[in-house]
């Protein structure tokens, strides 16, 4: 960028509603450092689809990410937010790369692997996802990629997909780097294993309190231990070990009283998030008018990317 700032980068599917985990490993990292990068926000509706087959479910969800995402502190004057499917520079630029990786070199993908291993349907979507996932970070020289560690092979195949082409046609595209928090790298869900929405074991982020209460209601303590690991793991992502150790001294054993403390420090911290984002949601034509800006913006930089693109490949005359 002409300014000298880098450029930060992530996105995060339209897939179902946003969990604590998404916030503290993806989006709560890209939050915090939006303002001293050149930032975009990316709603991966394209991604969704590979997975995702119904019209009404993919455009609710796609409007509650993009409010989760002001809900949650974005601030649409310091990051381009925008759609995925309004920049087609992205699956031209995707179609690209899969024309020079090998289907060998895909199949190695750990996430297509454990996805169809689940149960979830082989598309060829889901096969060349990493190389869409290329083109959304390389298109705009992006240099940094906060994300949870699952997503850590996605951004090896970026860096694959870049220098495979500045072999093949000449520099061209940014080497980039994932940005992955070592404290926050799987938040555990209410049963203990990693929380994901296809688990059913979320604590949702912009769940009403009730909602928040339940899911924490559920959390499964291990009966053997005075302080219940799960329990304490989510409470340290909202406060420092000195500031929980005289609470979890005093409720030793009283698992019941330390999970109503960890719902009272939860609502506190969500409740100005739900705040935000409500004023948000009342006001449709101010969030259209900041996609169409983002849409606009992230379209030009693509565009322009495009051209150097089409003309090295020699997709001109
Ligand atoms: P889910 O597993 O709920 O479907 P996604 O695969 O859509 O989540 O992930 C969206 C983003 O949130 C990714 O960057 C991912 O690494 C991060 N993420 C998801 N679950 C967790 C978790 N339990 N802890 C930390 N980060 C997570
Ligand atoms: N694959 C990511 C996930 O499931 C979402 C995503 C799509 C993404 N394109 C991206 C993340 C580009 C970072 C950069 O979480």
């Amino acid at each position: 960028m002409s300014n000298g700032k880098k450029r930060l980068l992530t996105g995060l599917q339209p897939s179902g509603q946003l969990h604590i985990g998404n916030y503290f490993g993806a989006l709560k990292p890209f939050i915090d450092r939006h303002s001293e990068f050149e930032s975009m926000l990316m709603v991966a509706d394209y991604h969704a689809l590979t997975s995702l087959k119904n019209p009404a479910e993919l455009k609710k969800n796609t409007l509650d990410v993009v409010l989760d995402y002001l809900g949650a502190g974005l601030d649409p004057k310091e990051a381009v937010i925008f759609r995925q499917s309004e920049v087609s520079q992205h699956t031209e630029l995707a179609w690209i790369f899969e024309c020079l990786v090998t289907v060998p070199f895909l199949q190695q993908a750990h996430s297509y692997k454990d996805k169809v291993a689940k149960g979830m349907e082989a598309n060829a979507g889901l096969f060349n996802y990493p190389m869409l996932m290329a083109a959304d970070i390389l298109l705009y020289d992006t240099d940094l990629v906060p994300v949870g560690k699952d997503q850590a092979q996605h951004i090896e195949y970026a860096r694959e997909a870049a220098s495979k082409f500045n072999n093949a046609f000449g520099e061209t595209f940014k080497d980039p780097k994932g940005i992955f928090l070592e404290e926050v790298a799987t938040v555990p869900g209410t049963d203990g294993q990693k929380m994901s929405k296809s688990y059913g074991n979320t604590i949702p982020l912009f769940g009403t309190k009730d909602e928040i209460s339940k899911a924490v209601m559920r959390i499964v303590t291990d009966s053997s231990g005075e302080r219940p690991a799960n329990v304490y793991s989510i409470h340290r992502l909202l406060k420092s070990e000195a500031e929980l150790a005289p609470l979890y001294e005093e409720k030793k054993g009283k698992y019941k009283d330390l999970k109503e403390a960890l719902i009272e420090d939860l609502e506190s911290f969500i409740a100005p998030m739900r705040e935000r984002r409500e004023r948000y949601a009342s006001d449709r034509p101010a969030v259209d008018a900041i996609l169409k800006e983002g849409n606009e913006k992230a379209r030009s930089q693509a565009e322009a990317k495009m051209k150097v693109v089409r003309e090295k490949i020699g997709l001109t005359i």
